[in-house]
């Protein structure tokens, strides 16, 4: 449990807000990591009692079954034995015994929605719950009806025109200042699907197309009217009477929250090292993909482990800190890049290190809570990075150099064991070197004979001494990421120095 010291401390938008809900990890014990559990689910054991048999389950019947050794929670519908899955849960037993013998719906998706219980699960399916009538397909469930938003005042609308050779998908949206970054597009198997982010809320066109187009859709904003145009290219210049078939979501107005995560196939083009433990993962979208991830947001990385499908969120990077936009990499829209730290003993990294050029792997639609709007104004701004936690830096770091034209002063205090660790370590030197604006602190916590720079962890004179306004009354802000302990010490001694909640914002790692 990360110890924050208030409830008001960092601000409610922080990612850090989701995880003062209750939400830490537990240290599991010897031989109950996911390898573990993932061995154990293919062992051939019986972990639901039933060998084998899927029931109807009533709300009575589940409620019984609600002690650690023989333990049933039900999620959308479908109900599991969880009684085996106790011991691995990285969330800790008394966490999981919260939906014993209940609906563990709700719990579960305001913890962590991303997890894949379907396929980690699998194996512990007793059924269906007998009131909820969902079809149960191979242990997975089909398509839930999706909730409408009540309010439709803000409700967009979509339309469509054509010409010879193509097709123009147009959504009114009502709302100024859209962007590109908003509108996420995908094409796969004849399926066309646009999701608009509109603040909370998220607009979904879903249609299987009745006609073959090229695979390169053009996306066009006009910022001011609020109206978005899908460009599809015909493959045939045939007219065409419809779109297609709509299929279920389509045309919806949700809170984001609502919508199951999407997830779309991207090809390793190539992986480069970074220091001695991170790899510079590339992942090529697929064609016809609009993939905009807005600055300081993460994406969930979906791989089959052992036959498991296991997901993992990365926060994606640009190629380089570069702002000179001549070196913007023409890929940059057509890639996403990951930093990623490899744990030898990790459940998850070494799989994706194994990965070889050309192999595929899934990638979520982006989720996070930081808002270009925290940064507005902002005249002096702060990165504190442990780490990988230098990831959700780099997008933010190169957009206040870039476009914040009112900042005075960025300054990253980057914290590591030793030398080698740190990532990325020439780029930033150089960007200190070329932008004035921006300012670097090494602090190394396992230093070599050699290094004179600074030295130890953080604490709270450090913090007092490096972060200062510029001026007496500079609007600041200032951004944490790293482990656990670290963001949990920043966040304290940032308290005891007297920044604001709204001048502090955790990503969490
Ligand atoms: C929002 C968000 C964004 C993130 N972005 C990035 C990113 O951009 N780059 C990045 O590299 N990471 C990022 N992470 C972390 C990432 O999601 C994974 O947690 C990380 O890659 C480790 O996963 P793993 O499965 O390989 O290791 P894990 O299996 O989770 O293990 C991690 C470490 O803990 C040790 N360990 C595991 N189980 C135990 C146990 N029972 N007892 C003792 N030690 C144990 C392992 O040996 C290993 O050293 C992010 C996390 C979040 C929440
Ligand atoms: C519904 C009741 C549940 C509650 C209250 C709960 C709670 C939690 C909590 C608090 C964490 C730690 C989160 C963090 O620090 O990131 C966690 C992690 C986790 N839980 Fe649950 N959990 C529940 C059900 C389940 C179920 C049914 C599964 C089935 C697979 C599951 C799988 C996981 C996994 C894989 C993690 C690790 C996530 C990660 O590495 O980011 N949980 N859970």
């Amino acid at each position: 449990m990360l110890n924050v010291p208030s409830t008001s401390f960092p601000a409610p938008s922080s990612q850090q807000r989701v995880a003062t809900l209750g939400r830490s990890k537990v240290p599991l014990k010897p031989g109950r990591s996911l390898m573990d559990w993932i061995r154990l689910t293919k062992s051939g054991k019986d972990l639901t009692g039933l060998r084998g048999r899927l029931i109807e389950v009533t709300e009575e019947e589940l409620s019984r079954h609600n002690k650690k050794n023989d333990c049933w929670m039900c999620i959308r519908g479908l109900v599991y034995n969880v009684s085996q899955y106790m011991e691995y849960h990285p969330g800790g037993e008394k966490e999981l015994m919260r939906a014993a013998g209940a609906d563990g719906t709700e719990l579960f998706d305001q913890t962590h929605r991303w997890v894949n219980y379907e396929s980690m699960l699998k194996e512990c399916l007793i059924g269906r719950m007998a009131v909820k009538p969902i079809s149960i397909s191979k242990g997975t469930l089909t398509q839930v009806k999706v909730p409408q938003a009540t309010d439709t005042e803000f409700r967009p609308r979509y339309d469509w025109f054509q010409t010879d050779s193509a097709v123009t998908v147009v959504v009114y949206t009502k709302q100024e200042n859209m962007g590109l970054d908003l509108v996420i597009v995908d094409y796969q198997e004849n399926v066309l699907r646009g999701e608009v982010i509109l603040g909370d809320f998220s607009y979904l066109l879903l249609i299987e197309l009745n006609h073959e187009i090229q695979k390169k859709i053009d996306v066009c904003v006009s910022a001011k009217a609020g109206k978005i145009e899908l460009v599809l290219q015909k493959r045939e210049t045939k007219v065409w009477k419809t779109l297609g078939q709509y299929l279920e979501g389509h045309d919806s107005f949700i809170k984001s929250f609502q919508r199951g995560l999407f997830y779309r196939k991207c090809r390793l083009a190539s992986k480069i090292a970074v220091n001695y433990n991170t790899r510079l993962f590339c992942f090529e979208l697929p064609k016809g993909c609009n993939f905009p991830v807005p600055v300081g947001h993460h994406v969930y990385i979906k791989l089959p482990i052992a036959g498991v499908e296991v997901v993992k969120p990365y926060t994606p990077v640009s190629h380089s800190l570069m702002l000179d936009p001549k070196n913007k990499s023409i890929c940059e829209n057509q890639c996403i890049y990951l930093m990623v730290k490899i744990y030898p003993e990790g459940s998850f990294s070494p799989q994706l290190d194994q990965l070889s050029i050309g192999d595929y792997i899934a990638v979520s639609n982006p989720q996070g809570n930081f808002k270009m709007s925290q940064i507005e104004k902002v005249e002096d701004i702060f990165f504190l990075a442990a780490g990988t936690g230098l990831t959700p830096m780099v997008k933010l770091l190169r957009h206040v150099l870039s476009y914040h034209h009112s900042l005075r002063k960025a300054k990253l205090l980057f914290f590591n064991k030793t030398e080698d660790d740190i990532l990325w370590r020439d780029q930033i030197v150089d960007l200190s070197l070329t932008n004035e604006r921006f300012e670097i602190q090494f602090i190394l916590s396992e230093p070599s004979a050699k290094w004179n720079g600074c030295k130890g962890r953080i604490s709270l004179p450090f913090l007092s001494e490096t972060i200062t306004r510029s001026e007496r009354e500079s609007k600041v802000l200032i951004c944490i990421c790293g482990p656990n302990g670290f963001v949990d010490q920043g966040i304290r001694f940032l308290q005891d120095l007297g920044f604001s909640s709204e001048e502090v914002f955790v990503f969490k790692e």
